[in-house]
């Protein structure tokens, strides 16, 4: 089969290298891509919000199938475009991306699911919104309800910082909202599972490092760094999210007749009264995915195409490598406020001859002159597997001390307290 791929990221790379790595896979092209993902196959520029285009492009390729990456296009429709063509799409309509598109929507599919989540209140004024405030109490919750990269989300102890930042989303005008909600203590954990919009197949779960510093310091990020599978997990705990929290949603969307086919992730909270739910998204998440199919051993495109034709029930169980996979991304100078592009990355070649060591591309582009430089925020996600999460994480540094970037910054605390027996 052939398969294009929509999107830029590492998680982008990490599809393509997983795709290439399966034997029914014949041919992969990305679109846009990044220079990483352009050293390994044939990459087309599109427009990824333009769902006419990706269809056009799909088609032209003669696709037989089409993995869309990120949340925005998939929230646009792009997979609507291209199943309207014919042809088969990893990713879920315009409707049910809608999980991760709104934060009421997906709060409102919790309630009729009976799934458990953070109480919350969406508010659409200031005075609504320092009375949510002081219901809930400190440490303060508050989110924008649509698409914000990871960056929407305030969590302060400071209540005029938590309304400031209210008063600025709501400031957009039409119809934004903001949702404030009850702060959930306890570590977090990210598990994805592939739907047809009927079965569900869990992956490994993994935790994600989501502020710029270490110790968790710092502003909101896209993601950090990520590990998997959670040596600290309770054995049941795929199992328990599978039953109280992913089927009842893919359930719940079926019921609304808008089934959820596609990568459906839930964002946990394990709190002392039990797993809680901090968000859905609709897609494959960044970066843990690049540590969960850095584990995964069965054919990545037959999993995702039985997900996009309606079979995975007849899939065989999942296949994973023992061990673990670690992976730190290595961001550019001023990110997240204001990253600045143009440097130039070295020592790529000699990091990617580390031991189980794979360095995926986000924000890269190739110059003229063939120079790798900086063209994002997050610029590589250095990932390694090991037999222990020590090993792994020895794997990874050694390869992100090999890179040199001007200004960059990572962080060195990835996995480390899991690897020392904690939680985080
Ligand atoms: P989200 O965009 O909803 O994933 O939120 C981004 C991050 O903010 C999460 O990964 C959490 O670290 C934090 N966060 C979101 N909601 C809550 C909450 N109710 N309680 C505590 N932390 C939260
Ligand atoms: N790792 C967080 C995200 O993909 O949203």
């Amino acid at each position: 089969m052939k398969v294009l791929v929509v999107g830029s990221g590492a998680r982008e790379h990490a599809l393509v290298d997983g795709l290439l790595a399966d034997d029914t896979v014949t041919e992969v092209v990305a679109a846009p891509g990044n220079a990483g993902i352009a050293a390994r196959v044939r990459v087309a520029p599109v427009d990824v919000l333009d769902g006419a285009a990706v269809a056009d492009l799909a088609v032209a390729e003669a696709a037989d199938l089409v993995v869309i990456g990120p949340e925005a296009p998939l929230v646009a429709g792009v997979a609507d475009a291209v199943r309207a063509r014919g042809i088969a799409c990893f990713g879920p309509s315009a409707q049910a991306a809608q999980l991760e598109g709104s934060k009421a929507f997906a709060k409102q599919v919790m309630a009729e699911a009976g799934v458990p989540t953070a109480m919350a209140h969406v508010c659409t004024t200031a005075d609504e919104v320092g009375r949510a405030l002081d219901q809930f109490g400190p440490p303060y919750v508050v989110k924008d309800d649509g698409l914000a990269a990871g960056k929407g989300v305030v969590v302060t102890e400071d209540r005029d910082a938590a309304l400031a930042h209210a008063v600025a989303c709501l400031a957009r005008g039409g119809d934004a909202r903001v949702v404030v909600e009850e702060f959930l203590d306890g570590p977090e954990v990210s598990l994805f599972a592939v739907t047809d919009g009927t079965t569900v197949v869990p992956l490994q779960p993994a935790q994600d490092f989501k502020r710029a510093g270490e110790g968790d310091t710092g502003p909101n990020t896209g993601g950090m760094g990520a590990y998997a599978p959670l040596p600290w997990a309770p054995a049941d705990l795929v199992e328990q999210v599978t039953e109280r929290v992913l089927q009842p949603m893919v359930d719940a969307m079926h019921r609304r007749d808008m089934p959820f086919a596609g990568l459906l992730y839930a964002g946990l909270a394990l709190t002392s009264r039990g797993v809680r739910v901090v968000e859905f998204n609709a897609r494959f998440g960044d970066p843990e995915t690049q540590v969960v199919l850095a584990n995964l051993r069965t054919p990545l495109g037959s999993l995702l195409m039985a997900a996009a034709t309606g079979t995975l029930d007849r899939l065989p169980p999942l296949a994973w490598q023992s061990g673990y996979a670690v992976t730190v991304v290595i961001a550019a100078s001023g990110y997240p406020e204001s990253p600045r592009t143009g440097d130039v990355v070295s020592g790529l070649e000699e990091a990617a001859q580390e031991v189980g060591v794979d360095v995926f591309h986000a924000g890269t582009a190739l110059r003229d002159d063939g120079e790798v430089v900086t063209s994002g925020g997050r610029l590589l996600s250095v990932t390694a597997h090991g037999d222990s999460l020590a090993h792994a994480r020895q794997h990874a540094y050694a390869a992100v001390d090999l890179i040199r970037i001007e200004g960059s910054h990572h962080r060195r605390d990835i996995a480390q307290t899991a690897a020392e027996g904690g939680a985080r």
